[in-house]
């Protein structure tokens, strides 16, 4: 028998890169590879890359830079470029850096084997294509190891929305959802396996309608009920939501799905109608703000959380402050704040651009306020009793990791449960990224 011939994937950007980066793996291991930590013993070495802003784009390059030595060590190492800078640039990432021997876009990852061989004998293999097929229903003879508590499962892929500074659109194509039927057998599969909390991917996932078994199109909400009959399966959640998919139904399944977790991603970008519309979201602040309050009225502890553009063409101060405003009417639980980047093709980089000093100057005044905003949130979590998904061990003895059902991180102390075990604890105390606590005992 031949030694297995090493991978090692480094994963960039997106949940969704890192639920491709694992069937990545499972393609190639088809073909005898299997998974190292580090690139220095690796046969193959593939990035798994992200083009929304430019400092992503570019890390690649200076990634790619790094492996020269080990390209002219062994000659026979492989490097491949997939994910998004894969579809945005193509073969233009050979010609910039030539010791690439791969490049494959997010559509094409069923190809890998193929393209795997093709690099094998020596020639530059690529492919970009958007085929038909759903990318990963090739997969039939897939490990069966055992795997920790949560898992990624994409259930949507690409975005018809063109938001004006967005690249998902051109890198990831336009909306498909795959069938109900193989992303329940896929769940399935996944409890069998240990997995206790499934988390469904989209770029755009609540607009997520895919074939049922009955033939029928089925809501993101009809299918989260389906996996609520999954025995094992315990907890559920889906990201990215756009407000304007926020269906009646999705929104009553947060009252009243008990394995649907109370925390909710919904991206607003904006606090300010112009810039909302320059922007091309088709939804206002207070249409946002209102769809947030019937959220809350299903689900009143619901954490919310959200993405920020500062910087977009043509903000004005006023404008910034509505999104300050904004920041401060909703009270997330979580939020994440961009300084715009320009990317090329889109509409917005034709656009006359924010002075970059006043850009930055904005992020850390908004991100300021969040970080004060999620920590009070945080704050309030001590002194409750909840739920713990339990994650891993801790830094300390004796010690175990696990998450709420608000995502936040708690320590617990002195804790006998296992990894996948779910546990009651009392939050004790709220640290500056995670929370402590102890086990309920009664
Ligand atoms: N599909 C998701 C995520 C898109 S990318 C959604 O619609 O929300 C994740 C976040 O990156 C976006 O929500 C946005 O805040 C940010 N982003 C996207 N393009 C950007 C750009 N050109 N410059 C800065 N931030 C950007
Ligand atoms: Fe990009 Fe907008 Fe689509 Fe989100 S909804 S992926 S921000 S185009
Ligand atoms: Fe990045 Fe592509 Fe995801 S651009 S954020 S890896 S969809």
């Amino acid at each position: 028998m031949t030694a297995p011939k090493k991978l090692f994937i480094k994963t960039y950007g997106c949940q969704m890169n890192v639920y491709d980066s694992e069937r990545m793996a499972e393609a190639l291991g088809g073909q005898g590879y299997v998974e190292t930590a580090t690139p220095d013993d690796a046969d193959m070495i593939l990035l798994n890359t992200c083009h929304i802003r430019e400092k992503a784009a570019e890390k690649v390059y200076s990634e790619l830079g790094r492996f020269r030595g080990l390209k002219a060590e062994r000659p026979d190492l492989k490097i491949g470029v997939a994910g998004c800078v894969a579809q945005a640039e193509g073969a233009e990432i050979m010609r910039r850096q030539p010791l690439v021997d791969l490049v494959v876009g997010p559509q094409s990852y069923h190809r890998l084997p193929e393209l795997e061989a093709k690099a094998r004998s020596g020639e530059k293999a690529l492919d970009t294509d958007f085929p038909e097929e759903d990318k990963f229903e090739h997969l039939k003879s897939r490990p069966k190891s055992k795997r920790g508590p949560t898992a990624f499962l994409t259930v949507q892929e690409g975005c018809d929305k063109f938001c004006a500074f967005c690249v998902v659109p051109y890198t990831r194509g336009a909306e498909v959802s795959r069938p109900v039927g193989r992303i329940l057998d896929e769940a399935r599969e996944l409890v069998e396996r240990g997995v206790r909390e499934i988390t469904l991917l989209g770029q755009n996932v609540n607009g997520y309608h895919g074939t049922g078994p009955d033939g029928a199109d089925w809501s993101l909400a009809r299918l989260i009920w389906a996996l609520d009959g999954i025995d094992g399966l315990e907890r559920i959640r889906f990201t990215t939501s756009h407000p304007n998919d926020m269906s009646d139904d999705l929104i009553e399944a947060h009252g009243t799905c008990a394995k649907l977790m109370p925390y909710l991603h919904l991206p607003v970008q904006s606090g300010s109608d112009r810039i909302l519309k320059r922007m091309n979201r088709k939804h206002t602040a207070e249409g946002y703000l209102r769809l947030i309050e019937r959220i809350r009225g299903a689900r009143p502890d619901i954490l919310m959380s959200g993405d920020f553009i500062v910087g977009f063409p043509e903000e004005t101060e006023e404008d910034f402050q509505a999104t300050l405003d904004i920041v401060e009417a909703v009270n997330y639980g979580y939020a994440y704040s961009f300084k715009y980047s320009t990317r090329p093709g889109t509409p917005a980089a034709e656009r006359s651009q924010v002075d970059p000093d006043v850009a930055s100057e904005r992020l850390q005044r908004l991100q300021a306020l969040i970080t004060r905003q999620q920590r009070a949130v945080q704050d309030t979590m001590v002194g409750r009793e909840l739920d713990v998904l339990i994650e891993k061990p801790g830094r300390k003895p004796g010690q175990m990791v696990g998450k709420t059902g608000y995502l936040h991180a708690v320590h617990i102390a002195d804790c006998t449960a296992a990894q996948g075990e779910t546990v009651r604890a009392r939050i004790t105390e709220s640290g500056t990224n995670s929370l402590f606590g102890e086990l309920c005992r009664d």
